[in-house]
């Protein structure tokens, strides 16, 4: 299915968009055009997206204004959990945007409550805190961490560990524990107290940890810094050190919670609790929501006045994750990411076989895999190959070329994504 025009007066396949916002082709080019003008004179210059204009999607397919359709392998960087339109949160979003959307943390609302218990059942955490974001869920931990020593007595304890490669947000404090100094650079000093390590290497952990750390804060699958898996017993020797030297262990469950890795929590792989986690991404199926789950012994550790947000928690963002969490047990999607993981897997390592030149294998868990490149090839360059044959992807790190379908996915649409990959790195191994 190369990205291609398409008449837009009714769906074109099965499961393409059925509701068609999008002028015709050639009045869908002059709107691409005029809308990517105006993108260039009124955005903010901080992104440098592909120059298309998604307009509406179902499903894993996606259309852009000029009436293009693609088959979304990125669904919002491992966001979109029900695919693009699901019917059912659609609906849901309508029926409580209609009846209460934000209150405010002045007062509680039902659907927070419930969403707070729904959660702390599914992934066996006690409390739950809700922001918007996984930066902000991630900065909550940071707090968290910190204000749980200084309330112990020991404000002097407030290090934080964190590893080389690492993504935590773009938000100062999650910033600092970041491990890619190139997204740090020229925003005056880091937030203090924060240390870098390698991933994997335990000895180094053993060694920087002591009385002046607090916690250590860990990505089950390193995703933006390349979709690198935790390696064998590494979350479990970081749990062992951090309960011998009293440290906390934050992990950063953004991209891989919420079932993208075939297990609800990234870390129920390696067997592994933290003392506080952080969600978001596929949390609210698209709709921004973060949360923060820690056990019950720090659930006094932030009290009142410490730390809040106007939005999080609020019914609309809360009755969206209620739905996406009840859909994912009712359709066994879950174990349908593990399925469709594995079959991704197999499907990318013969890619990677026939494109020698280009590729070196692939990696990842569940539905959150890449193809890893040759030393010197960017996955960037292929990402407008993989769009012009209909395909959207994302880059993580310089080398892994990431693949995110929503986790509805089927497994012909999975084939249907292995064809284009393989057709695309074909035009760039015959352009070669
Ligand atoms: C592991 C991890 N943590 C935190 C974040 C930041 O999330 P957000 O962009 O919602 O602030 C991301 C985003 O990619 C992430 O992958």
């Amino acid at each position: 299915m190369p990205a291609q025009s398409q008449p837009t007066t009714g769906p074109t396949t099965p499961g393409a968009p059925a509701t068609p916002a999008a002028p015709g082709p050639e009045g869908g080019a002059a709107r691409e055009a005029d809308l990517l003008a105006r993108a260039r004179r009124h955005l903010l210059a901080n992104y440098k997206p592909t120059p298309i204009v998604l307009a509406e999607g179902r499903g894993v397919e996606v259309r852009d204004v000029a009436g293009r359709r693609y088959l979304d392998f990125c669904a919002g960087v491992a966001v979109c959990a029900l695919g693009h339109g699901h019917p059912g949160l659609a609906a849901a979003l309508a029926r409580q945007a209609g009846r209460l959307m934000q209150v405010s943390n002045y007062f509680y609302n039902e659907e927070n409550i419930e969403l707070a218990a729904e959660l702390c059942a599914a992934t066996g955490y006690d409390r739950a805190f809700f922001c918007n974001s996984g930066a902000e869920a991630n900065e909550a931990m940071l707090k968290l961490a910190r204000r749980h020593f200084f309330a112990l007595g020991q404000p002097e304890r407030y290090g934080i560990l964190a590893f080389d490669r690492s993504f935590h947000g773009r938000t100062l404090g999650a910033l600092a524990m970041t491990g890619n100094p190139a997204y740090q650079q020229g925003f005056g000093p880091p937030v203090a107290g924060i240390r870098h390590l390698p991933y994997g290497d335990l000895a180094a952990v053993e060694q920087a940890l002591g009385p002046a750390v607090a916690a250590v804060i860990v990505e089950p699958v390193q995703g933006e810094g390349g979709v690198l898996p935790a390696p064998a017993g590494w979350l479990p020797g970081l749990r062992q050190l951090c309960d011998r030297a009293g440290a906390l262990l934050l992990v950063d469950e953004v991209q891989t919670g919420m079932g993208r890795t075939g297990r609800m929590l990234g870390s129920d792989h390696q067997g592994v609790r933290g003392d506080a986690i952080a969600l978001a991404k596929g949390l609210g199926g698209g709709f921004p929501i973060g949360a923060m789950l820690c056990r019950e012994a720090l659930g006094g550790a932030l009290p009142p006045g410490t730390h809040g947000s106007t939005f999080g928690g609020n019914p609309l963002a809360s009755h969206a994750a209620r739905t996406v969490l009840r859909l994912l047990g009712e359709q066994g999607l879950v174990d349908a990411a593990r399925e469709r993981g594995a079959q991704l897997a197999a499907g990318l390592a013969k890619i990677a076989a026939r494109h020698p030149t280009l590729c070196t294998g692939e990696r990842g868990l569940g539905l959150l895999r890449a193809l890893t490149l040759q030393p010197g090839r960017a996955a960037r360059d292929l990402l407008e190959p993989c769009r012009k044959r209909g395909l959207l992807l994302t880059a993580a790190g310089a080398e892994a070329l990431r693949l995110t379908p929503p986790l509805v996915v089927t497994a012909a649409e999975i084939d249907k994504a292995l064809a284009l990959l393989d057709a695309a790195l074909g035009d760039v191994d015959g352009a070669a």
